[in-house]
């Protein structure tokens, strides 16, 4: 199965050329073995999802910056941090500089989505814009061209476990269409309930990457669980 083209790992640029990716969250993760974690998944993922969360953004707690520059030097994996934080201006910059490859942070949370984005490039990251669950992305539509990635929330920012949101899909098609028409380069991320279910629907609404936390860790196999989504996104995505 290794050697499927459906099934194997991209080796390609991560992030850029993969026809998609998937990127387990570690905040499903045992908290107390986190560097075992993420090699359990290295050479089946794309990227590792770090979610931060400051308990004022959103009602929850979770790791930050020293946690990930210590976790940065445990693996090659590329970091998708997902910075669920108020004053992103302040912090989000720090986790370019730590190494991650990409950097998001929430539209309900920043003044000047491009002048962070072009900070975060200017410091080697690849940018991101997230959008939460009650935030319409029709205004965030004409900042594509400044971003490397949009991720849409398909449940309420703040915890794992959560139902993924069907009709969050309409916003993947808008953003998918935008993409499409202006033939932008940018991934276009869902974030919250995707598992073995739900994950075909939103690759055909447009969705190329994907962030999984309970269907990967609450899994036996973690890297194995990985593969699986993979397949199934893949397939949707030869469908569409
Ligand atoms: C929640 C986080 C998600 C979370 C997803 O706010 O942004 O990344 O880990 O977890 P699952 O896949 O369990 O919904
Ligand atoms: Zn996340």
């Amino acid at each position: 199965m290794e050697s499927s083209p459906i099934t194997a790992p991209s080796t390609t640029v991560p992030g850029t050329t993969a026809p998609s990716i998937i990127a387990p969250s570690i905040l499903a993760a045992d908290f107390a073995h986190l560097a075992d974690a993420v090699r359990d998944i290295e050479g089946a993922a794309d990227w590792v999802h770090v979610d931060v969360m400051d308990n004022h953004f959103v009602p929850n707690l979770t790791i930050g910056l020293p946690v990930v520059q210590s976790l940065r030097k445990a693996t090659t994996i590329p970091f998708d941090v997902h910075l669920m934080i108020t004053d992103p201006e302040r912090w989000a910059p720090g986790y370019a500089e730590a190494g991650a490859y990409n950097v998001t942070f929430h539209a309900e949370a920043c003044e000047n989505p491009v002048a962070l984005a072009k900070t975060l490039r200017a410091a080697g990251a690849k940018a991101g814009l997230a959008i939460d669950r009650d935030t319409p992305v029709e205004p965030y539509l004409e900042l594509l061209p400044y971003l490397d990635t949009l991720l849409i929330m398909t449940i309420k920012a703040g915890f794992g476990g959560q139902k993924f949101l069907p009709e969050m899909l309409d916003k993947v098609r808008d953003v998918r269409r935008r993409i499409t028409a202006k033939d932008l380069q940018v991934r276009l991320e869902v974030d919250g309930g995707i598992a073995a279910d739900t994950i075909e629907q939103a690759a055909a609404a447009g969705a190329d990457a994907f962030v999984a936390g309970t269907a990967v860790y609450g899994a036996d196999d973690p890297a194995e669980a990985v593969r699986k989504l993979r397949a199934l996104a893949e397939r949707s995505l030869a469908h569409s």
